[in-house]
C-alpha cells in the first residue's frame, strides 16, 4: 500500500519473522485443530493468512481444499513450498500483507489464521481484507493468544520494557472474545469460540527463554534493543525466566489458546 502509515515497521518484520520456521514444529498440532473448528470440508477454496511454513495450509490441502496460503516473510514462503510440495500437494503461496490482500472481493469459501493475523498493526483493517476477500455464508477462522495465558503474560512483559510504536494495537487483544465479537461486527453470525493448549516441551525456563530469544520475533527484538544495557538485559531475562517457571511442569509450558469461528452473512 503506498499510503501506509506502518510500511517500514512491516519492511522490518518481513525479514524479522524469518526467524519463526523452527517453531512450525509446535504450530503444526494446533494447525489441525484449527482446521476441525473451522469445518474445512474437501474442494472447498481455502485461504491460510499469515500462513509462515504453511502449516494450516497443507493440513487444508491434505483434506482436498483448494488452498492459498498468504504472508509477509519471503523465507517462510520458501519453505512453506517446500512443506507443500514435501506433502505432494498444491498450493498457491503469495507474498503479501493481510492489511492489502491481492485477491478479489469474495474469492474464498473459508479464511483462517493460526496466529498470524493478530500481529498486524491494524486489526479493523486486517480484519475488513479478510472478510472482503470471504464469500457470503463462507467461514472466518482464527486462532489467538489470550491475555491471561502464558504467552499472553509472556508478551505483556516484553510489551513492560518496548511498548509497541504508536498506533500499532496489541496483538493480544485478538485473545479477547469481546473485543473478537466486536471487531467481527455486524457483517458476521454464529459466533463460536473453543479453546486449545499447545504443550511446548522445555528442559527448563532457561531453555524455554533461550529459544524464544532465537524465534520468538517480539523477544528476539526486545533483547536485540538491550543488548546496550547489560543491567536491564539482565533484568528482563530473570522476570521471563520467572514467567516461565510458573507455567513449567513435568518439561511442558502449557500454551493456552482462543480459537474464533464466525460466518460472513
Ligand atoms: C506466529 S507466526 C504464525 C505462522 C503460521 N500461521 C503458523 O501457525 O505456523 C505469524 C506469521 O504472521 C505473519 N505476518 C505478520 N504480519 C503480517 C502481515 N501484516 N501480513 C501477512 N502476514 C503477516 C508472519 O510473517 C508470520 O509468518
Amino acid at each position: 500500500m503506498p499510503d501506509d502509515p506502518f510500511a517500514e515497521l512491516k519492511a522490518v518484520q518481513r525479514e524479522a519473522w524469518a526467524l519463526f520456521a523452527p517453531l512450525e514444529a509446535i504450530s503444526t498440532m494446533p494447525a489441525a485443530e484449527l482446521i476441525r473448528h473451522a469445518r474445512v470440508r474437501p474442494k472447498q477454496s481455502v485461504l491460510d493468512v499469515g500462513c509462515g511454513t504453511g502449516v494450516i495450509a497443507v493440513t487444508a490441502a491434505r483434506l482436498g481444499a483448494r488452498t492459498c496460503g498468504l504472508d509477509l516473510a519471503p523465507a517462510l514462503l520458501e519453505r512453506a513450498k517446500k512443506n507443500a510440495a514435501l506433502a505432494d500437494v498444491e498450493i498457491e503461496f503469495r507474498e503479501g500483507d493481510v492489511e492489502a490482500m491481492p485477491y478479489d472481493n469474495a474469492s474464498f469459501d473459508v479464511v483462517l489464521s493460526q496466529f498470524g493475523h493478530m500481529f498486524a498493526p491494524r486489526p479493523e483493517v486486517a480484519i475488513a481484507e479478510m472478510l472482503r476477500v470471504l464469500k457470503p455464508g463462507g467461514t472466518i477462522a482464527f486462532s489467538t493468544w489470550p491475555p491471561e495465558h502464558f504467552v499472553g503474560q509472556m508478551a505483556a512483559l516484553v510489551g513492560k520494557y518496548q511498548p509497541p510504536p504508536a498506533g500499532v494495537a496489541p496483538p493480544l487483544q485478538w485473545g479477547d472474545p469481546s473485543i473478537v465479537r466486536q471487531r467481527l461486527g455486524e457483517t458476521v453470525t454464529g459466533i463460536v469460540f473453543d479453546r486449545g493448549v499447545i504443550c511446548f516441551p522445555a528442559l527448563s525456563p532457561q531453555h524455554y527463554r533461550s529459544g524464544a530469544e532465537e524465534t520468538f520475533v517480539p523477544v528476539v527484538k526486545l533483547v536485540q534493543t538491550l543488548q546496550s544495557d547489560a543491567t536491564r538485559l539482565a533484568t528482563f531475562r530473570a522476570d521471563l525466566d520467572s514467567c516461565i517457571g510458573r507455567h513449567l511442569e513435568n518439561n511442558m509450558v502449557r500454551q493456552h489458546y482462543l480459537m474464533t469461528r464466525a460466518i460472513k452473512r
